[in-house]
């Protein structure tokens, strides 16, 4: 969607994964969907070095609605979960240098049952616009498949037409893939700056890898519709949970990465451990995900249980690219390719780093093989710098 927006794949926390849908802030004050979860993750996110790396979103997903809307038709977000307000939440997310994303469905109810915008698209849209809301994830449950292909376009219009610049992300290809068929991405794409295509996340590495190999199989080619502006979105990042090990973590990371999907955490910033913190903040992979091409990894080759991707990034003739190793039988893989067959052959040869690590750089020619260990459910995550 040419809005000016998204021109790197958008980068912030989400609630959902992690927290879902608990509205109990009697007996949860600290993890419920009220406004004091979206508070303390800004504190975090402004005070724990997230937004210099770039993470900028602080975004509410769904169970943030009062039950009906209000006399006036417009949404209401639950009043005793959300005193301040949407608007009230939005400024305090502003103070903090972050921005406010929201959660909508077309849909006569969102998925978890309270009020959708079926009938209100622009009175809905008005709303956001009026709160200062930056982001809208607008879901597809409660409505008719056939209405997809209106209703998305029509809210990307309403949310035009406020004048407000607010990123939009779409569910609509999940839905088609779900329904068994195949999106028209490059029409998704002129509508949307982001879009879910596969299935929600969980806190497993079943989940981060039937991801992957969804994004591998990349049927309908909609590795290539992803551009500044556009992005596939293979949904959040659960680094810092509880169902991935550190090696996992690293492959989801490494992978969203290649993918130039967005990075949109969804953990308790509170409360995360070192490592999974400064893997969330690598500079290095982090500048691989926002490089201004905007070019999605692909898959370019699988052999059992090895795959090879690679991303191409800036200055021109320079790619990413992972050596990942899906197996969990034990003890690490030596994973071997020839430059040249990864895409590399500029003739004056690559500077070679590890991206995780940094530092110790070696120069590989075209003719030169690539070789790495690549642990059990791990991966090998690589920089080649054209010379
Ligand atoms: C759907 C979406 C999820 C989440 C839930 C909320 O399942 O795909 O990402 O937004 O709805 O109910």
């Amino acid at each position: 969607l040419d809005n000016g927006l998204a021109r790197t794949p958008p980068m912030g926390w989400l609630d959902w994964e992690r927290f879902r849908c608990n509205t109990d802030c009697v007996n949860y004050p600290d993890t419920c969907i009220g406004e004091k979860l979206f508070k303390d993750m800004a504190d975090e996110m402004s005070s724990g070095g997230y937004l210099e790396a770039g993470y900028e979103y602080v975004n509410i997903d769904d169970c943030w609605l009062a039950k009906e809307r209000g006399p006036d038709g417009r949404l209401r977000a639950d009043p005793d979960r959300f005193p301040s307000g949407i608007k009230g939440l939005a400024d305090y997310v502003h103070s903090k240098g972050l921005k406010l994303g929201i959660y909508e469905d077309f849909g006569t109810k969102t998925c978890a049952g309270y009020p959708g915008s079926e009938y209100y698209l622009q009175m809905d849209a008005q709303t956001f616009a009026d709160w200062g809301v930056d982001y809208l994830k607008l879901d597809g449950c409660y409505s008719d498949p056939h209405q997809y292909k209106d209703a998305y376009p029509a809210m990307s219009f309403w949310l035009n037409q406020t004048g407000v610049p607010i990123l939009y992300s779409c569910s609509w290809p999940a839905y088609v893939v779900g329904a068994g068929d195949t999106p028209e991405y490059p029409l998704i794409a002129k509508y949307c700056n982001v879009w879910r295509n596969y299935g929600d996340i969980q806190d497993s590495w079943d989940s981060v890898s039937s991801i992957i190999t969804f994004y591998g199989d990349d049927k309908g080619n909609f590795s290539d519709v992803a551009a500044p502006g556009s992005f596939n979105d293979p949904d959040m990042l659960i680094v810092g949970n509880f169902g991935l090990s550190r090696t996992q973590e690293r492959v989801q990371m490494a992978m969203w990465c290649i993918m130039a999907s967005p990075l949109i955490m969804s953990t308790d910033l509170r409360t995360i451990n070192d490592e999974s913190k400064a893997l969330l903040l690598n500079k290095r992979a982090i500048a691989i995900n926002q490089d201004a091409l905007g070019v999605q990894g692909k898959r370019i080759s699988k052999n059992g249980q090895v795959e090879v991707w690679t991303k191409p990034i800036l200055p021109k003739g320079s790619f990413a690219f992972a050596f990942l190793n899906t197996a969990s039988d034990g003890t690490p893989r030596t994973v071997s390719m020839k430059m040249a067959d990864m895409g590399m052959t500029s003739a004056n040869g690559y500077s070679v780093e590890e991206v995780f690590e940094g530092g110790r750089m070696m120069k590989l020619l075209p003719n030169d093989t690539m070789t790495a260990q690549v642990n059990p459910t791990g991966v090998f995550f690589g920089k080649a710098t054209v010379m």
